[in-house]
């Protein structure tokens, strides 16, 4: 079985290249929350590297979890090798970059892409967030209808679930190329979409929240469906979308955008 290369959380991870050597307490705010920290607490400061930034975060189930519908072998190729890939090519380019060390991983999507121009980072930052995002997109067990909150705005901004899974499956099989499809919040018009995005791009970017997302890159489906992506669509609506995950990011969701009448105070 393919295991995590290291345990960090995505958004924090330093990794150094001598544990004999001590984190400064003013390096980094979130390295006061590590358990490198705790670890290197009674070492040097002196000749200290930093040799990685962000982890290879593991989904929440085990690789064949997701078994008859997304194979063990798809996940030891997809998150093993490919993901993986994306995560350490990042590293090796921040490795050589002072400017864009500290960020979050959110925070740096939005650095690299650079306002339309995206800098050589980006690809890989994007890729390594939307990955992440999309294993946690699925559960085993998954599939069949939202629930509660998710449910009443999918009917409010599509009148039905049925025109919803029609128009997400369209927008996936209509989309050209590598990329992805997502479910997102859009914060201004306070209302659920379906949007696909090209490559590595990410919703975020625009300010969009997102819900749920699938990769629509060949490497996610070639080994289990061959070419047949509208095959692989459907499972993954019926099969493996996580509508728990989808539960807890639009409470949090709720939290930056109001999707209630507003509530006038009566003078
Ligand atoms: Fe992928």
């Amino acid at each position: 079985m393919i295991t995590c290369c290291n345990s960090l959380n995505v958004n924090s991870p330093f990794l150094l290249t001598n544990s004999s050597q001590q984190l400064k307490k003013t390096m980094h705010p979130y390295l006061h929350q590590s358990k490198l920290q705790k670890r290197s607490s009674d070492v040097t400061t002196r000749g200290m590297k930093v040799a990685a930034y962000y982890g290879l975060k593991t989904p929440p189930y085990e690789l064949d979890a997701l078994e008859p519908y997304m194979s063990r072998r798809t996940l030891e190729v997809h998150w093993g090798k490919h993901h993986r890939n994306y995560v350490e090519g990042l590293n090796k380019q921040l490795s050589q970059n002072d400017i864009l060390y500290g960020h979050t991983l959110d925070e740096l999507l939005k650095v690299t892409y650079n306002n339309g121009n995206p800098l050589p980072e980006f690809n890989n930052a994007a890729q390594v967030w939307n990955h992440d995002f999309f294993w946690e997109s699925m559960q085993p067990g998954g599939g069949d209808m939202p629930k509660l909150g998710v449910l009443q705005q999918i009917e409010k901004d599509f009148g039905s679930f049925t025109n919803f899974r029609d128009k997400f499956i369209l927008a996936s099989i209509s989309h050209f190329g590598s990329g992805w499809v997502w479910l997102v919040l859009k914060r201004q018009e306070k209302r659920l979409a379906v949007i696909t995005t090209s490559n590595a791009l990410s919703p975020i970017l625009w300010d969009d929240i997102p819900i749920i997302c699938l990769d629509l890159w060949e490497h996610a489906y070639y080994l289990d469906y061959k070419n047949d992506k509208i095959e692989y669509v459907n499972v993954f609506m019926d099969h493996l979308v996580s509508w728990n995950a989808a539960l807890g990011r639009m409470a949090r969701a709720e939290c930056f955008v109001n999707l209630g009448e507003p509530k006038i105070p009566v003078a």
